[in-house]
């Protein structure tokens, strides 16, 4: 039998907290001498405690339950002096009531202060420590534990310097125990500091000390104070140390789950953004999909490694990470190439013909070759060959040729315009390690495709500029020269692309500014403009049919809407001038909008014609009037003919002249090339003044200005020499210029006459302006023989081979300036 058993004790303990050690504070010094002076009865009752040691100078409660402790409290409470002896069992495991041999020989002795009976039976008392008693001899056992006792004196010299460090050292140890720990009330820092007697301070601590039985027992039978203070110091220590622990333990745990706590936050609300963009995270699987769509993308073998090894890097990177979109995005691109994938070539002759014929008019010879192409093609089965470049004047048909090739070929059809390229890196991309970097445009437009065997139409070639950055044109090279483009870098990609299913088709407005390099691979094809009647033509049989049927006039309207053959005629003469037909195509689709608004507006319905007196009211008045006659009657006026990048086109001289010091005038934004060709003509002119009865004084007395409208277009090139000599002899002769003529040519100071480039389109030029005659030297006779001769029908060509021939057909007879009635 006990007085408490384990959860007894652990009440015990709780109440202790609760201010027992107080009151023991109110009556401490006190005691002290009472204990000293106290001369205990040689017998008393011996009280078991299982599990706990109590303390002398120490309030503790106590809850008694077994029959045999009640019985023995019931006799200490007729005591007049209360008192008992409280005893650790030794071993707390007993079972059964112990015995005189089962309790340590050191015990308290207490005094009962206090005893409440509660209804189940149990005692509850509070017990004030009093002293240190040896245990001599038990008297009996019956109904409880007796035995002599004597008190235990203590040594120790309280004033010395030992005693002394040693009690400030347990006071401020067990102070910052005590607020370090929450087990410990704070107010015990206090009962610490106040407490006078160091044997006092060694039980008070003791008691309140984290310590297991025989750890108490050990500091009760401890009577040298001084032994007993440091036996508690090395425990205060050791409790410190493990709370410290324990503390750092519980911080690091605690951040440790902050920071996984605030990791999961971010990736949380990260993942609540990407789901607002559109973008979410698809981790695990994400990598799993791109892995299936490259295993299905048929790389190459050096391609799929790299893919390989990139997918692994994703796998490693976590979601958040930047590096995690930059790779993701790289293996986009490597999924979506179309490594292998081809279209089938559909390689039948005739019915390439046919449709090529389906979408343009005319073009006879870009056809023939085109067909070649494809019969070649047919049989070999490899492009290797030239790249088919289209040079000619806007809106000619150069891009939509491309397209019809790939219809043809049943391709795809990619289009890259180069006009203002000037990095490097827009064909080739940019290395990875670039922000935001991007494969070239090349790479993008076979993406875009998604066959790896498009035409592709790499548009405006002569437009591809150089700076720093690098020049475009030598990566062009590469992707044009067969040999080359097998294995095209991408910086980008990093692996080859193999190119050379590609067929690649370029287009310029002008073949001189394309880098002679780039020009050695391909071959040139010409599309050097339309003939008044060829345009009429196309516009009948493709720009009308498609505005009106974008314009909704037909379908819509319900409307027998048509635009005569005279009406176009005089769409192309007086509101365009151009050698290809985009304008023409914007005049007829304003005609269709005009009329289609009328359609909607007023109810139109029926037939509509529109002929050459409506364009007035539609499209306003004309835009480009036949100055032509009225220009050629003067003299000193002449018609050049131009080359220029939109074509050829007329070229109007003119020239006066005034009193003055012979000096030279000339105006119009004439380049270096061409004022030297008004100087040339004029000298010859001088020195060949008696051939045409002229007073060489005439050129000294006289200033001459000469002109060439529009003003504002810089106009350069040696070719205007005959014209210029036509214009100076007419004026100093005063005899006009045959009208309806026009002449190209350059002039030397011999007086010969030079070839000079561009003949089909200025023939073409002059034709659309209304000339009916041509002066042009006799060296480009052979050019003009591979110009179809429909296309010069009407035109009077006179080829010259001196300056004196050129005269003899451009200036009138005779000196009478009566020129032919205008229009035409
Ligand atoms: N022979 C033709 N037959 C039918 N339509 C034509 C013909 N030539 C040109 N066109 C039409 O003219 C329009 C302009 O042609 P396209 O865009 O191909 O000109 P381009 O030569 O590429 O000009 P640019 O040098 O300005 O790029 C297109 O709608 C095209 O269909
Ligand atoms: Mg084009």
């Amino acid at each position: 039998m006990s007085a408490d058993s384990p959860s007894e004790r652990d009440e015990i303990r709780t109440m202790a907290h609760s201010g027992g050690t107080e009151i023991a504070v109110g009556t401490g010094s006190g005691d002290d001498e009472q204990v000293a002076a106290l001369e205990f009865p040689a017998v008393l009752p011996v009280l078991p405690l299982k599990n706990t040691v109590l303390f002398p100078h120490i309030l503790s409660p106590l809850l008694v339950n077994t029959q045999r402790s009640q019985a023995l409290i019931d006799e200490v409470l007729v005591r007049p002096d209360r008192l008992m002896v409280a005893a650790a069992v030794r071993t707390p495991e007993l079972e059964g009531s112990p015995g005189p041999d089962d309790v340590h020989r050191v015990g308290t002795a207490l005094r009962v202060v206090k005893m409440l009976k509660f209804p189940d039976q149990s005692y509850r008392l509070l017990v004030q420590g009093v002293g240190r008693v040896a245990i001599e001899e038990f008297e009996g056992s019956e109904p409880f534990l007796r035995a002599r006792v004597s008190a235990l004196p203590e040594e120790g010299d309280y004033e010395s310097v030992e005693m002394t460090a040693l009690v400030r050292n347990v006071t401020s140890q067990f102070a910052s125990l005590v607020s370090d720990s929450s087990r410990l009330s704070n107010e015990l820092q206090l009962v610490a500091a106040n407490l006078e007697s160091p044997s006092q301070l060694a039980d008070m601590v003791a008691h309140h000390l984290d310590l297991d039985v025989a750890g108490k027992q050990r500091l009760l039978e401890e009577t040298n104070v001084a032994e007993r203070l440091k036996l508690v110091l090395s425990q205060i220590t050791k409790e410190s140390e493990a709370l410290k622990l324990e503390t750092e333990i519980k911080e690091k745990v605690q951040s440790e789950m902050g920071r996984t706590q605030r990791d999961y936050m971010l990736r949380q609300q990260l993942e609540a953004i990407r789901r607002e963009l559109g973008e979410s995270d698809e981790g695990e699987e994400g990598v799993e999909d791109l892995r299936e769509r490259i295993s299905q993308a048929g790389l190459p073998e050096e391609a799929q490694k790299q893919a390989a090894r990139e997918l692994e890097r994703l796998a490693q990177t976590p979601a958040a990470a930047a590096e995690h979109a930059v790779i993701r995005t790289y293996l986009d691109w490597m999924a979506d190439l179309p490594w292998s994938k081809v279209s089938e070539d559909q390689l039948d002759v005739a019915q390439a013909r046919r449709i090529l014929d389906e979408d343009h008019y005319g073009l006879e010879k870009v056809k023939d070759r085109i067909v070649e192409f494809i019969a070649v093609l047919s049989l070999k089965k490899d492009l290797k060959g030239p790249i088919l470049c289209f040079v000619g004047p806007p809106g000619t048909g150069k891009t939509s040729l491309g397209r019809s090739i790939a219809r043809a070929l049943g391709r795809k059809f990619s289009r890259l315009s180069l006009g203002g390229v000037r990095d490097e890196a827009e064909i080739r991309g940019h290395r990875r390690t670039y922000v935001g970097a991007m494969p070239g445009r090349i790479v993008q437009n076979l993406r875009k495709c998604g066959t790896r065997n498009p035409v592709f139409m790499l548009d405006e070639i002569d437009k591809v500029g150089t700076d720093v950055r690098g020049d475009p044109s030598s990566a062009l090279l590469e992707v044009l020269d067969p040999e080359q483009n097998v294995d095209f870098s991408d910086h980008y990609l990093e692996v080859p692309m193999d190119l050379s299913q590609v067929l690649f088709i370029a287009t310029a407005n002008l073949i001189d500014p394309v880098p002679a390099a780039l020009r050695d691979r391909m071959e040139v094809i010409e599309l050097p403009g339309y003939t008044l009647e060829e345009k009429i033509q196309i516009a009948r049989h493709f720009l009308l049919p498609r505005q009106v049927e974008q314009n909704g006039i037909g379908v819509i309207g319900g409307v027998d809407f048509d635009i005569t053959d005279e009406g176009l005629r005089a769409l192309c003469e007086q509101y365009t001038r151009e050698a290809g037909v985009r304008n023409l195509e914007r005049e007829i689709g304003s005609v269709c909008r005009k009329v289609a608004l009328r359609v909607a507006e007023e109810g139109l319905t029926g037939t509509v014609r529109v002929g050459p007196d409506d364009l007035d009211a539609l499209l306003g008045p004309v835009k480009f009037e036949p100055e032509l006659a009225e220009e050629s009657g003067r003299p000193g006026g002449a018609v050049g003919l131009a080359w220029t990048p939109a074509g050829g086109d007329i070229l109007f001289i003119e020239s006066s002249r005034m009193p003055g010091q012979g000096d030279l005038k000339l105006t119009g934004s004439l380049g270096d090339v061409m004022r030297e060709s008004v100087e040339a003509a004029r000298s010859w002119l001088r020195s060949h003044a008696s051939g045409f009865a002229l007073d060489p004084k005439v050129f000294e007395e006289n200033d001459v200005h000469v002109h060439v409208p529009s003003g504002a277009v810089p106009k350069d090139g040696p070719s205007a020499g005959v014209g210029m000599v036509t214009s100076l002899a007419s004026l100093f002769t005063d005899r006009p210029v045959a009208p309806y003529l026009a002449m190209t040519g350059e002039i030397t100071l011999r007086g010969k006459v030079l070839p000079v480039g561009g003949i089909k389109e200025k023939l073409l030029a002059a034709k659309r302006a209304g000339i009916r005659a041509v002066v042009l030297p006799e060296k480009n006779r052979q050019d003009v023989n591979e110009i179809p001769a429909a296309l010069l029908a009407g035109l009077d060509l006179r080829y010259v081979g001196t300056i004196d021939e050129a005269l003899g057909q451009t200036l009138s007879p005779s000196a009478s300036p009566s020129g032919p009635s205008a229009g035409h």
